[in-house]
């Protein structure tokens, strides 16, 4: 996700690309493929394997489909995938740490094809996980959905975040103001900004054509996040959990579609044993 520049003005000027027929082509494949490595991932996650195994993974995956994993030497980021573990909100760097029973995490993957971004994370449990932990991953599932919804021309970004802040408020949770998400297309991030919170009428008007990512972080108590010394982990300032999920879309003439759907029925890869 992009970082919100405090104090920037909002976008109003025109300047956000409005992509035809051929880049929906192009983003549909990327998205597709993107979605692909993360149903291939979920096997993957369990107890002592390492985030760095993961990343092995999709760098392999990307590579065996003639794509390319974005974030790899972006802006100095030096792995293919991004995994957050537990109380990491986003941009955690894969690592000899192995997984243990009961981390949550979010493993976010952007490939490559033909030129076009495909950007999108969800939430892993590994083994059994506690039941607050789970609500908190249902919520921000929940969220991303109903941001999602808010996506018609006509409506603004505002309404976006508003949907989203509404809802994991009234579920006591709060909404990571520090990362957005972002237009993206040829390139891996560009306006408009995605804020996941405000209020309906704020922003940008969305208009067909516009791609964009929606990828809520979502903490079980505050908002507030530090990086690391390592230029890029964030993570909650009180150490309690966050979760995040991210879809990329386009704006249609009646609403959205999305990209980053798994083609296997796991956007939501968390079953419960009891
Ligand atoms: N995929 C992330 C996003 O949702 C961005 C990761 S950039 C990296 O925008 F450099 F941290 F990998
Ligand atoms: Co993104
Ligand atoms: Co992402």
């Amino acid at each position: 996700m992009s970082n919100v520049e405090v104090g920037r003005a909002p976008d109003r000027d025109g300047k956000i690309k409005r992509h035809g027929p051929e880049a929906f082509e192009g983003m549909r494949k990327a998205g597709q493929l993107a979605a692909e490595a993360l149903d291939m991932l979920a096997k993957h996650v369990e107890p002592d394997v390492t985030t760095e195994a993961l990343d092995d993974l999709v760098l392999e995956f990307a590579l065996d489909h003639g794509a390319y994993p974005a974030p790899l030497n972006y802006r100095g980021f030096p792995k293919a995938i991004c995994t957050s573990v537990n109380h990491v909100v986003c941009h955690g760097i894969p690592g000899p740490k192995p997984l243990r029973e009961g981390d949550i995490l979010n493993i976010d993957v952007t490939l490559i094809v033909d030129g076009w971004h495909g950007d999108t994370s969800r939430m892993y449990a590994v083994g059994q996980i506690s039941r607050r932990a789970e609500r908190l991953v249902g919520v921000t599932f929940e969220a991303l959905r109903r941001g999602i919804a808010a996506v018609k021309p006509g409506l603004t970004t505002g309404h976006i975040g508003a949907a989203i802040q509404s809802y994991a408020e009234s579920e006591r949770c709060s909404v990571v103001r520090d990362f957005c998400g972002h237009g993206l297309g040829q390139v891996f991030h560009d306006r408009p900004n995605i804020l996941h919170y405000g209020e309906e009428g704020e922003g940008v008007m969305l208009e067909p054509g516009m791609l964009f990512t929606i990828e809520p972080m979502i903490n079980l108590g505050r908002p507030h996040v530090k990086v690391l010394p390592d230029g890029w982990t964030a993570v909650t300032r009180d150490r309690e959990l966050s979760a995040q999920f991210e879809h990329t879309v386009g704006v249609t003439e009646t609403g959205c579609e999305v990209f980053t759907h798994s083609p296997n029925d796991l956007d939501y890869p968390l079953v419960r044993q009891n």
